[in-house]
Parts: structure tokens; sequence; C-alpha cells
């Protein structure tokens, strides 16, 4: 690590400084990051952790990568922002590459996955009026219950999550909820007013649910069959994380719009796109839909080379090989505190013996052996290393779980 850490304040300090003048949103564990590079992290103290959240997939690359931070650097030095007012002249090899990696035609550049969520939702309506024909004003969107697609009102309003719900009314209407991985409820819940079925490919607050084999095809046929758009949201699935570019490229699935984040910003800005065929992207004109910071400069520079790494496959493969490894050493701990897990690529959701501690107390356990994981609902907890962990790294990670489990 090259810079030194500001140890002025301790860690305790720090936290106690937060909580006045900080909305508690977020109930983070106790540890102050102060720098990291690779898969590591360094607090205030000089302590060294294990990153295996990796921002929730938003560093698939590492910290710091080295080719992230210089196309960061050059363009730094060049040219930050412009506003969609004016063009400039990084956004034409970024749309084009990114759309290419992801085999679609056109992207809208957004910042946060929110954004990319809320955009594919105007989208979507904006088609089924325009091109299905569905009367103003009625259009329907069939989502999954459990999903997560971020915080804004209207995507509140359809999940199924009271902590993330609950206060937070009235909501946007034309939202229906059907189970995950029931193709049955979803062929149900489709009529000739759907615009959309979006979905996670694979749910990622949820625990890392992965459908059965053939979901995400029989939601293409279903969709298709419908004539109503296909949305898959990647956002956290994307990028490399399962082994592929995309999630839905494990069944060779070519959605209409996918909704890209996190990692596209290569942990350094939030960068966020819906890429979709021209049909469908096209229905927006100059004026009905922006944003200042979407397209900047910046975030067009960070994300060319976020997807110049990911077209060499080499992250990719990373996540394929060293997912066996995370699964192998997963299922060893099948019965040793471990009650069940799901896992693709470099990604997995366990499931930790509730009589050994919540999934908050057993992420506790392993930030003080220096492994930084998060909890989701219960006694679940979410691994996602960068995709350049090594394999004794997570080797390390994988018998630091199983020490803690047998505390
Ligand atoms: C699948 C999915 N969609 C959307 C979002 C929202 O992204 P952001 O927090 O950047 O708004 C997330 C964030 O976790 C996500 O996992």
């Amino acid at each position: 690590m090259t810079a030194p850490a500001d140890r002025t304040r301790s860690s305790e300090e720090l936290i106690r400084a937060e909580e006045p003048v900080l909305a508690q949103n977020y109930h983070p564990l106790p540890v102050v990051v102060a720098r990291a590079e690779g898969a590591w992290v360094e607090d205030v103290e000089g302590r060294r952790y294990l990153d295996m959240l990796a921002g929730y997939s938003a560093l698939n690359f590492g910290h710091r990568h080295p080719a992230l931070i210089e196309a960061a650097h050059r363009q730094l030095d060049r040219l930050t922002l412009t506003s969609r007012a004016f063009h400039n002249d990084r956004l034409a090899s970024f749309a084009t590459g990114l759309a290419a990696l992801t085999g679609q035609d056109m992207v809208l550049p957004m910042n946060t996955g929110a954004e990319a969520v809320e955009s594919g939702i105007k989208v979507a309506r904006k088609w089924a009026y325009e091109v299905k024909g569905v009367p103003d004003g009625r259009a329907t969107i069939v989502v999954a219950a459990d999903n997560f697609h971020g915080r804004t009102t209207t995507i509140v309003g359809f999940s199924t999550d009271e902590t993330a719900r609950s206060g937070f009314g009235p909501f946007t209407p034309g939202f229906r909820v059907v189970p995950y991985n029931d193709l049955a409820a979803l062929r149900a819940a489709v009529d000739d007013t759907t615009a959309a079925v979006l979905i996670e490919p694979i749910q990622g607050e949820a625990g890392v649910i992965v459908p059965d084999d053939g979901y995400l095809t029989g939601v293409r046929e279903l969709t298709q069959r419908a004539n109503c758009l296909f949305v898959a949201d990647e956002i956290q699935s994307g990028l490399g994380r399962t082994g592929r570019t995309l999630a839905v490229e494990h069944e060779s699935v070519v959605p209409d719009l996918v909704l890209l984040g996190k990692a596209l910003g290569g942990g350094i800005v939030p960068v966020s796109a819906v890429v979709g065929r021209r049909e469908v992207l096209g229905v927006l004109r100059p004026g009905e839909h922006g944003s200042t910071f979407g397209g900047n400069p910046l975030a067009a520079a960070v994300g060319t080379a976020v997807v110049e790494l990911l077209r060499t496959g080499e992250f990719q493969r990373r996540a394929r090989e060293l997912g066996v490894v995370l699964r192998e050493g997963l299922t060893a701990l099948l019965g040793k505190g471990v009650v069940g897990f799901r896992a693709r690529g470099l990604w997995a959701g366990v499931d930790v013996d509730p009589a050994l501690g919540t999934g908050r107390e057993v992420s506790e356990r392993l930030m003080r052996e220096g492994i930084l994981v998060k909890d989701t609902h219960g006694s679940t907890i979410r691994l996602a290393p960068p995709l350049t962990v090594t394999e004794d790294e997570l080797r390390q990670a994988l018998g630091t779980l199983e020490k803690v489990l047998a505390a």
C-alpha cells in the first residue's frame, strides 16, 4: 500500500464522532478502513483484513486496481465533467465497448444502481405505450418477491421487505409481485398490460438465491410469447462475479434490457447503465430522461477501463476456477456450523447454524480474526471477495470461517 493512513484519531474516536452527525441508516461493522490494496484493507490502527465483501461486488477488480487507478488519474488531469449539454470525448468509446461486451445495441449511462433500475422502469413503460400499445397509464411490471433493486420510493414500493418499505409510502402503482423461481406464477401474472418482467438472475440481498436451471430460459420464452420485455438486474450479479460477464449467460439468455452498476465504476466512481436493444432504448427522445453526472468523462474513462479488463476474460475465468475452491470449502463445512449454502462463481450465501449466533455475530467474530464479510437476513452471511483474490487468500478465509464456527 502506498499512501500512509491518517492516524490522528483512533477507530473508536472516529466511530463515536460519526454518531451524532450521520443519519443512522446503516449498522456497519465496527472497523474503520483507512487504506486498501487488492483484496486487503487496513484500519486506522494498521490492522489488516481480507475483504470478502468487495463493496457488494462494486470492487470486483479489487481495491485500487492499477489499470483503473491509472485511467482515473489520466482523466482527472484532462476533463472531469461536461454534463450532457455537450458531448465529451470519452463517452463514445465507453458506450461502444459496453454494448459490445454485453451483446446489446445501446447504452443509457447513469450513476447509481437504483437510477439504472428507475431508468429501466421508465423505458419499459414508454416501450409498452409506444410499441406494445398498452392503454395510457395502465402499464404493469412484474417483479419477484424478496427482490432488492435499490432504495428509491418507486423501488421500495415493490419490495417485500417491510423494513425497506414501512413508513415510506404512498408508493408508485403498477407493480405485481410473484414468487421468485416460479414460472407458473409468472405466467399467471403476465397479461396485455405487462410492460416487463424485472428480476435479478441471482437474488443477492435475499441471500444469493440461485434459481433452478431453466428458470431464466423460461422467463425469456414467456416474455417473448407475451410480448413484454425481460429486464435483468445484473447490478450485483454482473461483470464477472458469477464466472461469466453476465449471470444470464449461464443459460445463454439475452434479455431486452440489462441493468448494470457497482463494478462498472471500478470501485472508484459511481457508474451505472441500462444496456439494451435499439427497438427498446430507442424509445427515449431528448428531454425525456437524463442525469447531470450520467456519462461524465471521468465515469466513462473508468468504465471503459473496466470494460477492457472484462474483455480479457481473465476475471470471469478466475471467478469460475476459484468458485470451485469456494464451493468445495463450503461443502466441507456442512454440518460443521454451516447448515446450507448457495454459490455461483465467487459469490456465496452461507447459512450458519442459528445456534452459533446471528449472521451479524458471526461477521463480528470473523472481523476480529481479520476477515470482513456482511450478514444478510437472519443467520446468513455473504461471501463475495474481489475476483483478484488468490487461492491462498480464499483458503485462508474459509479456514478462518471454520475456526470461528468451531469456537
Ligand atoms: C441487484 C441490485 N440492484 C440494485 C441495487 C442498487 O444499487 P445502488 O445501491 O448503487 O443504488 C443493488 C444494490 O445492492 C443490487 O444489489
